[in-house]
């Protein structure tokens, strides 16, 4: 078995009113066209080539080493696939073409539509399936159960628009015969388009085998066009995704309030509250607590967690660490075991080792952070001049009192003690008090009334 698919992604996609190419438009937080490329993979196809053309430089940026043909005039589907026959010249096997505007499109479907094709050997195979409502979708017109032809809504006759049978955008053929059908393509449509569909009328003419191949799941088959179409496509990813997550025994308290992206791994006996976001390729372990409010992206958190309404960005967060509610983890934090981080504490680019507690009001920026080591409400790593950052390292089981600012560089040595309300410029040696502060002065009798 031999086949190559060719994945019709060049158009604008006019209708979603959007500057991004159509097939780039997000599905539960992966792009449309990655996710066709997933569902073509199951079928384990020798080669999948891409048909660009509008930004092609934006596809190209996201999915990287993928083998394409540029359409560089948007001229209809027919006319895309053209571009495809030079490469194609040497193929003579079989040829999935697949709309790039079908996100949620099955790697079963597409498995058991390609079976069909080869257990009834036929010439070309068009993926149908009936939906109420019709509307802006090719039909499929049969006479006497035999396939006649593929017409599009803006060309259809009263009686053909009535047909509910329709073209769900994925076709099979014997690659030889496509490309000899395309050759007698023209543009007599109201579109003045070249429509791949007409192939099969003229295949179907020339005694050629169509068949066709019916799937009952008109959620996966829908087309995305426009941004309700986008929308109603996220609602029905994003409900996949949940369901397999409570199937692996993730505990979601509202599984149509919360927002997880397709790649995110969650392990067992995690609890996630309503109106959390869990973006890119998050992983997330077991028995954690992601309370409202919070949204994490690309991090990486481990078992035990408590997360309650903060913000985590490409970070690493280690088993039984705690944090919110209202702190931003902003990249490369790196958390390490038991660590706290409580209300209004913003970290950056620091790795606070066993047990660092920060409970209040803090900026740790550029810092180290020895185990056990305590910080004060409203301390400060001063990391910026204006120009450069610096670097702020403190030792183990250090005492940080409240509104401190470390200005850095500097260096706080091991079970070192920083007065409440220093500002420390210099570095501070083991086990030493550091305090930089004016002394308090008394003014006796300072009210005279
Ligand atoms: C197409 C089918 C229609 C089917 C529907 C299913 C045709 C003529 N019609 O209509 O029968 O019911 O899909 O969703 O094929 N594209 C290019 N180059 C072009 C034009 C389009 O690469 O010159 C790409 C688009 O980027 C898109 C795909 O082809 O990914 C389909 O094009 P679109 O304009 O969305 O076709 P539909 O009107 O939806
Ligand atoms: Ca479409």
């Amino acid at each position: 078995m031999s086949i190559i698919s060719l994945v019709l992604s060049a158009g604008k996609g006019t209708r979603m009113q959007s500057n991004l190419p159509k097939v780039m438009h997000d599905i539960n937080g992966i792009p449309m066209i990655e996710k066709v490329r997933r569902a073509i993979l199951g079928l384990n196809p020798d080669k999948i080539i891409f048909i660009l053309g509008y930004k092609k430089e934006i596809i190209l940026d996201y999915m990287k080493d993928i083998d394409y043909v540029v359409q560089n005039e948007q001229l209809g589907t027919g006319h895309a696939i053209e571009q495809a026959r030079e490469v194609l010249s040497d193929f003579c096997g079989d040829v999935l073409v697949i709309n790039g505007d079908l996100p949620l499109i099955k790697p079963d479907t597409l498995k058991s539509f390609y079976n069909n094709h080869k257990s009834n050997s036929a010439d070309a195979s068009i993926l149908t399936t009936i939906v109420e409502n019709p509307y802006s979708y090719g039909r499929i017109v049969e006479k006497d159960n035999k396939f006649i032809k593929i017409v599009e809504e803006k060309d259809a006759d009263a009686e053909e628009k009535k047909i509910k049978k329709i073209n769900v955008g994925a076709y099979i053929f014997k690659s030889k015969l496509l490309f000899e059908a395309l050759k007698r393509i023209d543009t007599n449509n109201i579109n003045k388009e070249y429509y791949l569909t007409d192939v099969f009328k003229i295949l179907s003419l020339n005694n050629k085998k169509v068949v066709l191949y019916n799937t009952d799941n008109n959620l996966e088959t829908s087309g995305v066009n426009s941004q309700y179409e986008l929308y109603l496509a996220n609602l029905y990813a994003r409900q996949e995704k949940n369901i397999s997550l409570i199937k692996n025994g993730v505990r979601l308290v509202d599984i149509n309030n919360c927002y997880i992206s397709e790649d995110v791994i969650i392990g067992n006996n995690t609890v996630i509250y309503p109106n959390v976001v869990i973006e890119g390729k998050s992983i997330i372990g077991c028995n954690c607590i992601i309370k409202s409010n919070s949204r994490i992206s690309e991090s990486e958190i481990k078992d035990n967690v408590i997360i309650d309404s903060s913000v985590i960005e490409s970070s690493i967060l280690e088993n039984d660490v705690t944090v919110g509610p209202f702190a931003h983890l902003r990249p490369n934090s790196y958390l390490r075991e038991k660590v706290h981080i409580g209300n209004f504490v913003e970290i950056k680019n620091s790795k606070l080792d066993y047990g660092v507690k920060a409970g209040h009001l803090s900026y740790l920026g550029d810092a180290t952070i020895g185990e056990k080591t305590n910080i004060g409400a409203g301390t400060v790593t001063c990391n910026y001049d204006g120009k450069n950052k610096f670097k702020t390292e403190i030792g183990k089981q250090v005492f940080v009192g409240s509104d401190s600012m470390l200005v850095a560089p500097v260096k706080i040595g091991d079970e070192a003690t920083i007065a409440a309300g220093s500002v420390i410029t210099k570095d501070v040696p083991p086990k030493a008090l550091g305090v930089a502060r004016s002394k308090q002065s008394i003014i006796e009798k300072w009210r005279k009334i």
